[in-house]
């Protein structure tokens, strides 16, 4: 374990269990409320504001920076997720984040650790259920290890993976964790490109290409109050089949079910974008109705 102290900033970086265990020791008492913000590292913007609301509304703010194996399906996407932990503790030192976690993957799946299971019904099924099989699985794996072993009262996840935010919703309630979940905004960089590591990938014209996805967001606004959620699925699949990018998937759905809406409009509808640029894969989403 080691304190790192610049400028006045402190972040106590844990590499090990037994880092981190010896640090909630001696800074945790049971008044102390925790706000845990997990996250696979190469940090942005995006993460810098769910610090931001952690440090806000918890008394102690854990980030923990796994590149989690069993929430990959493509092994090429596993090895390519960038790693920037450097500037990640310079970041989050800039945040006045209390502690950061990098757990070895031994301590995440250690041999006494067995995930409880858990039936995702057709959260699992829709979406990035259905495009990538097993994901979903590997996340409430990796996130139930990180709460049991950070016991959070509060835990920070972006609104740019909306399902993901509705599985581990789901998760809480299933297994009753006493843990509130905080739903924070995407944030966006100037133009609208959803901030997300993985743009780290991304070539400057391909930032500007990957712009589709938010236009076509903003499109699907307005389209929404003259036309059905067919018609206006049907317009965003042809606004980005007219890019470069390659769709997998844009989907319409009741916020709280991820029910495909049809014919009629729900309250809070969202549309939700997959495509690839290159071999980057990009998602986004929006409420597209109030
Ligand atoms: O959203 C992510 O970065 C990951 O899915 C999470 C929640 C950190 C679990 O590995």
């Amino acid at each position: 374990m080691s304190l790192i102290n610049t400028n006045k900033q402190i972040v106590i970086t844990a590499y090990s269990l037994a880092e981190l265990q010896t640090a909630l020791k001696n800074l945790i008492t049971s008044e102390t409320i925790i706000g845990l913000v997990p996250t696979m590292g190469a940090l942005h913007e995006g993460h810098a504001s769910l610090v931001r609301t952690a440090k806000n509304t918890s008394d102690f703010v854990i980030v923990t920076v796994f590149i989690n194996p069993t929430q990959f399906n493509n092994p090429d996407d596993l090895s390519n997720y960038p790693k920037t932990e450097d500037k990640d503790i310079e970041l989050l030192k800039s945040l006045d984040c209390d502690l950061v976690f990098f757990p070895q993957v031994e301590d995440i799946y250690s041999h006494d650790y067995h995930f409880p299971g858990i039936e995702l019904g057709f959260l699992d099924q829709t979406m990035e259920g259905e495009h990538r099989p097993g994901h979903f699985l590997g996340v409430c794996q990796v996130v139930y290890r990180l709460f049991q072993l950070t016991q959070p009262q509060k835990a920070y996840f972006g609104l740019k993976d909306f399902q993901q935010v509705s599985v581990i919703r789901f998760m809480v309630n299933y297994f009753k964790l006493p843990i509130e979940i905080v739903p924070c905004e995407t944030s966006r960089n100037n133009n609208g490109l959803a901030l997300s590591s993985r743009n780290l990938r991304l070539t400057e014209h391909q930032k500007t290409e990957a712009l589709v996805l938010f236009n076509t967001l903003e499109q699907a606004k307005i389209n929404s109050k003259s036309m059905t959620p067919i018609q206006v699925k049907k317009m965003a699949e042809q606004s980005i089949k007219n890019s470069s990018l390659i769709l997998e998937y844009v989907e319409i759905v009741e916020p709280n079910t991820l029910n495909n809406l049809q014919t009629s409009w729900s309250n809070h509808a969202r549309m939700c974008i997959v495509a690839y640029s290159g071999d980057v894969r990009l998602i986004d989403n929006m409420e597209i109705r109030e």
